[in-house]
């Protein structure tokens, strides 16, 4: 295979192949690709809305939609409003009577080597039975359903049973602290939250039911929360209040019909990292978003049905989960792998081990793994068969021309084409790529947008700015995907991502350039948004964390290039009183943040401090404090109150360096 080889001479090879700017799609690859060439793009910009309309009959509707586009009322933009639907249904009930109920959805990996073949019939007897034993507790359309729960079946049975009976679903990532769970359950008034006795990660077991009620208590609208029995652990149960899963499933009727739902029906929500402390709850709904991730995941990934099988390394709890692993690769009647772990456990090469063993055709992860499995080196792919796959993907931050050429090189074998997806929770699919049998990639770049998407680089007043100049990235078309509102606050929403350029353009929130041919690369966040593995946090939430600590006064967060992660959490911390800050105090505001937020927001770095950079109103200046963390020269200080702290601040620096 083209990984083998000396690290030597792979090394080479990856620098000799940086010179190369494009790569054009193998013959081998076009000649069976679904679309081969780009002529989509003109026929969907002849009448986007129509051309999306079109794509919306691949799923399954109850009543067919005749509306398109309903852009009466911007930024609040509706789509395919007279058509009824259920998601359930699309991805699973249609699959079974169209007779390929015996069809894998899931091949499902545990963490210890266990191994379950979910198949599409398996998902309708369990879909049916959930979504009857939610209804026996009062839950019905329009309640909110939190759902925590690790990468087990059982986590897209919960989200197909809420959306079965039209409860939108509020899935919490696995990672997220049990005070980050109740918050999104408080913010979302929750009437039910699907747990689990305990998760396994990396060979312990973490008790996560009995953590969620230490902090669960007093939530009035809370009635019910359901464990899944996973691990066996003795879990304690709130009587009247808490329910097994199992049990309930079993005194639910065997059948259970989907309820016909509008399409603009509230299908789930999504807590993300805005640029303040408070999560924004994204809000997306049935039809629509169902079109735009059915059809992005079938032809970005050029998958078909009855001979891939898809492995996306995502955790459901991320909006790349929800899109594709559910609710996309569902739509498609697709073949799946799930794993429960992580990465590394039990060995550094688990995921090239299930993907010889599922056969796995296409695989999406994020440049952050990648890079890991890079330090890892090649040797851990190399003891697996990966001949079977012929399709790679990316997503969640830009990735650098290196990771991609080892990527393709060491685990496409140099046969594969790459897709590096852009998009965000926001737009809930894929907008700007290549289609993998019909476009060049060109290493570090994203693509073009998407069919019927319209994105552009503009200025600050919303002209396009030359190509290959840097500006905003912008959408200035509707798309069916796109989020709805945050939820219960409509203010936020239009403030968020409507002030900026009116109601007509979605200011994305991301630098970008656009090349001669409408490629763009994605240069990062223009806001406090960080991006750690891939994973969105915002430094106002990892900051009002930190100062909720009883010996901190006051903190700054910022995001510092890291060559691992992307970015890293650097934290500026300002202590009570005469206090002085040292190892132990460290660890103690680290393990804080983890229960606050959970692990992932933990900051890698602590940068003690008297005073911070602020402007004369106050307010913290975190392009200051990136350039000292990053150890550059320090920017304009003009418009500093007090300019003498940056020469303070950079002695501590050196000193905690020295
Ligand atoms: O900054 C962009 C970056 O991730 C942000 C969206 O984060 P989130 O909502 O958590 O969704 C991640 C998974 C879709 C974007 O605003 N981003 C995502 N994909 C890319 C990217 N940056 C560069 N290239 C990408 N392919």
């Amino acid at each position: 295979m083209a990984g083998a080889g000396t690290e030597e001479q792979l090394a080479q090879r990856l620098e000799e192949l940086l010179s190369v700017e494009r790569f054009s799609p193998p013959a081998a690859f076009t000649e069976q690709a679904l679309i081969a060439d780009d002529g989509v793009h003109a026929a969907a910009a002849a009448d986007p809305a129509a051309w999306w309309a079109e794509q919306a009959r691949a799923l399954s509707w109850f009543q067919e939609p005749t509306v398109a586009l309903d852009d009466s009322n911007p930024p609040f933009y509706k789509w395919f409003t007279d058509g009824t639907i259920n998601a359930s249904h699309v991805c699973v009930d249609r699959h079974v009577e169209a007779g390929n109920g015996d069809r894998v959805a899931f091949h499902w990996y545990g963490e210890e080597g266990e191994q379950r073949d979910v198949t599409y019939a398996d998902l309708h007897r369990d879909v049916q039975r959930m979504a009857g034993a939610l209804q026996a507790r009062g839950i019905g359309r329009g309640d909110v359903v939190g759902i925590f729960l690790p990468m087990i079946p059982e986590v897209v049975v919960a989200m197909l049973a809420c959306a079965r009976i039209g409860a939108p679903h509020n899935v919490v990532f696995g990672g997220f602290s049990a005070e980050s769970v109740r918050e999104r359950m408080e913010f979302s008034d929750a009437k039910a939250l699907i747990t689990v006795d305990a998760a396994r990660r990396k060979g312990k077991t973490a008790p996560v039911k009995a953590s969620v009620d230490a902090v669960m208590g007093d939530l009035p609208a809370l009635e019910s929360i359901f464990v899944v029995r996973h691990t066996g652990e003795d879990t304690p149960m709130t009587e009247g209040r808490d329910i097994w899963m199992h049990e309930a499933m079993a005194a639910a009727p065997a059948e259970h019909e989907p309820e016909e739902l509008p399409a603009e029906h509230p299908l789930f929500i999504l807590y993300s990292s805005g640029s303040t402390a408070k999560p924004k709850g994204i809000l997306h709904t049935t039809g629509g978003y169902l079109t735009g991730v059915a059809w992005t995941h079938k032809y970005v990934f050029d998958l078909k049905p009855e001979e891939d099988v898809w492995f996306c390394s995502a955790d459901v709890g991320w909006i790349t989960g929800h899109s594709y692993i559910v609710y996309g690769p569902l739509a498609n009647g697709v073949t799946s792998v799930m794993y429960e772990g992580a990465p590394d456990y039990p060995h550094k090469g688990i995921w090239w081990e299930l993907c010889e063993k599922s056969g796995a055709t296409v695989f999406y992860t994020a440049p952050t793994a990648i890079r890991a499995c890079m330090k890892w080196g090649p040797a851990h792919p190399a003891e697996f068969d990966l001949s079977r796959l012929r399709l790679l993907g990316t997503v969640g931050e830009p990735i650098n021309p290196k990771a991609w050429l080892w990527y393709h090189e060491v685990i496409g074998g140099g046969r594969c084409p790459i897709v590096d997806t852009w998009w965000q929770t926001e737009t809930a699919h894929i907008m700007i790529t290549t289609l993998p049998g019909a476009q060049d990639a060109k290493p570090g770049i994203a693509g073009t947008p998407l069919p019927g998407i319209d994105a552009a680089v503009v200025d600050e007043d919303g002209n396009e700015v030359p190509r290959g100049s840097q500006g905003l990235l912008v959408l200035r078309r509707p798309w069916p995907g796109m989020l709805r509102t945050l939820y219960r606050d409509d203010d936020r929403y239009v403030d968020t991502y409507w002030s900026r350029l009116g109601p007509e353009t979605y200011v994305v929130g991301d630098a970008a350039k656009m090349d001669d041919e409408g490629y763009v690369s994605v240069i990062g966040r223009i806001d406090d948004v960080l991006n750690v593995s891939g994973h969105r946090m915002s430094t106002a939430e990892i900051e009002s964390a930190i100062v909720s600590h009883e010996v901190v006064a006051e903190a700054a967060v910022i995001g510092q290039a890291d060559e691992d992660t992307g970015q890293s959490v650097a934290a500026f911390v300002i202590l009570q009183g005469d206090l002085v800050g040292d190892d132990e105090l460290e660890a103690a505001i680290r393990e804080h943040v983890a229960v606050r937020i959970g692990k992932l927001a933990r900051p890698k770095r602590i940068i003690w401090t008297d005073d911070l950079p602020k402007t004369r109103s106050g307010k913290i200046m975190r392009r200051l404090l990136r350039d000292i963390a990053e150890g550059r020269a320090v920017g304009d200080v003009t418009t500093l109150r007090d300019p003498a702290i940056m020469a303070q601040l950079q002695a501590q620096v050196s000193g905690d360096e020295g």
